[in-house]
């Protein structure tokens, strides 16, 4: 499986404390069937505002760590961006990085009230040749309250459900958005958005056969094996 967010890189946001905690998170991860990972940390978001050089530089040094533990996962670069005002500008000055460095951005939303400017800013990056995915729709209340407000966010079905929300680690409403936007296909991506071994841990195996129950197996797996492939293979390419 490919798993286009996930916060493994140490001592940058969140996830990891350190980079044996890191090697052994993705170790879960391999036990899980992951197979590349998309390391997303938390960029702009007023806690977290983590450098594009610091993302690079981690990568390397976690893939080198997990070669030394004999460990198959590939990781590539990425960031969780904020919903914010000067998203474009970041995007372009290259402070802000795509999902494996490509035009595809993993936006995350506040899971309360949406801010005016959401669909203008989101229009913006359209029209600058990005294209939004949306982190966890499931988790914003607008999402919850409402599934269609996600397509006039993301038409296309740009969006990352998380394994937690559909297992129901979150309670009931993201589960039961999550399940809503998979069986209307509305997002065509689930991704483990793992922080810690064992407080948010990787579980996309059992969220992929929960998937499978709503949608069938083929289309449950396209959204953590054909479709991933497809977005990280246009890196350096336009867009889908
Ligand atoms: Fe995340």
């Amino acid at each position: 499986m490919i798993d286009l967010h996930a916060h493994v890189l140490p001592d940058l946001d969140d996830g990891p404390a350190t980079l044996e905690e890191a090697v052994t998170l993705v170790n879960q991860a391999y036990h899980d069937g992951v197979r590349a990972i998309v390391a997303s940390p938390h960029g702009f978001n007023g806690l977290y505002n983590v450098h594009r050089t610091d993302v690079l530089a981690r990568v390397a040094e976690l893939q080198e760590a997990l070669k030394r533990a004999g460990i198959g996962v590939e990781i590539l670069p990425g960031m969780e961006v904020y919903l914010n005002l000067d998203l474009l500008g970041q995007l372009k000055l290259g402070q802000a990085l795509g999902i494996n460095q490509t035009r595809y951005v993993c936006i995350e939303l506040p899971t309360g009230q949406l801010p005016l400017f959401t669909g203008e800013m989101l229009f913006d990056l359209k029209a600058a040749g990005y294209t939004p995915v949306i982190a966890h729709p499931e988790r914003n209340a607008q999402v919850q309250a409402k599934p269609e407000t996600l397509l006039r966010l993301s038409p296309g079905g740009w969006a990352m459900v998380s394994a937690p929300s559909l297992v129901g680690l979150y309670g009931p409403a993201p589960r039961r958005t999550a399940e809503a936007l998979i069986s209307r296909g509305m997002a065509r991506f689930l991704c483990s958005d793992a922080h810690h071994l064992k407080r948010r841990p990787f579980l996309l195996t059992r969220a992929v056969q929960h998937a499978a129950e709503i949608v069938g197996k083929a289309r449950a797996e396209a959204m953590v094996m054909g479709h991933p492939a497809s977005l990280l293979a246009t890196r350096g390419a336009a867009v889908l």
